[in-house]
């Protein structure tokens, strides 16, 4: 495995891989890598000749509050399991490379609307700082195909959004999350909880799973209620709910009766963590 931070050697020989017919897949992150984005890893190596990981902790999609500075930079450890995966080059780009101007200065590109939801009005100016990081990774990685989570149902929905309205060629897969044992989405911010919070992380995906039951039991006449009710459980465990809704599975608004494709997104603060889950229901089911 290669690691350039250079965008023209990186341009190169992806250049050369495509000239030799070879399909190209791309796995943005942002680095201390866990089994999740190592799934992206192998879902792109099973649908492409070669595989393209980038790392780069973007401060664009930070807020003046947020975390830049304490996200966890683990580059040789994260080194290792991209080789171990099969990763082919791994792009780590420099800020001053992909931010010239500054950040104020940056041209910018912003799905409207689908942005400015759910954790997007808690995180002002986040998905603005996805979408134009993302749009940069593309112009100078040029993959076939991109692989996302769909640990970040909200951001896999407005990067589909951005490749779609600007007739981007890069086909988008959406990954399913992967999870611990008892449940909990693999996150690199877990690494935030104490002992006492990891014991009660799960407690959030065991609410989105009785939040689901409830709602086939009881459909989409009482989604207020079970959000409520959610909203609740979380508090009631310590954890400082910041929104549970049951949204439409792409236009992402509030769902209404007779929707049968439905996502429950869910986000809460426990302790240092700000922690995210969702789960896809069906209700034709
Ligand atoms: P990061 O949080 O590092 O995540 C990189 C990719 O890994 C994203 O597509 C995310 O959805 C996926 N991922 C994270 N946890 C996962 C899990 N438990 N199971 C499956 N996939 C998981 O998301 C970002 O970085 C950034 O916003 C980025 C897209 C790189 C732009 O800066």
């Amino acid at each position: 495995m290669q690691t350039l931070s250079d965008p023209h050697r990186l341009h190169q020989l992806v250049r050369q891989w495509r000239l030799a017919g070879e399909r190209v897949a791309f796995v943005p992150t942002m680095g201390n890598l866990h089994d999740g984005h190592i799934e992206l890893v192998h879902q792109a190596r099973t649908r492409a000749d070669r595989v393209v990981t980038s790392i780069f902790v973007n401060p664009m999609q930070f807020g003046p509050s947020e975390d830049l500075d304490a996200y966890p930079r683990t580059l040789e450890q994260d080194k290792q399991r991209l080789f171990e995966a099969g990763c082919d080059l791994l792009f780590t780009p420099e800020r001053e490379l992909l931010y010239p101007a500054g950040l104020s200065e940056q041209t910018y590109v912003e799905v409207p609307g689908l942005s400015d939801l759910h954790c997007g009005a808690s995180r002002p100016g986040h998905f603005r700082g996805v979408t134009t990081i993302v749009c940069k990774l593309f112009n100078l990685v040029q993959p076939d195909i991109a692989c996302f989570g769909e640990k970040d149902y909200q951001q896999l929905a407005v990067i589909r959004t951005m490749v779609r309205d600007l007739n981007m060629p890069v086909e988008v897969i959406g990954i399913p999350t992967v999870r611990e044992a008892d449940g909990l989405a693999m996150s690199s911010r877990n690494g935030y909880l104490t002992d006492s919070e990891r014991a009660t992380a799960p407690e959030l995906k065991r609410t989105l799973d009785i939040t689901a039951q409830a709602l086939k039991t009881l459909g989409l006449e009482t989604r207020a209620e079970l959000e409520q009710q959610a909203c609740d459980r979380l508090s009631q465990r310590g954890f400082t709910p910041d929104f549970i809704r049951i949204c439409h599975g792409t236009t992402l608004a509030p769902a209404k009766p007779g929707d049968t494709s439905v996502v429950i997104l869910a986000a809460a603060q426990l302790g240092r963590a700000r922690l995210i889950d969702n789960l896809a229901v069906d209700l034709t089911e």
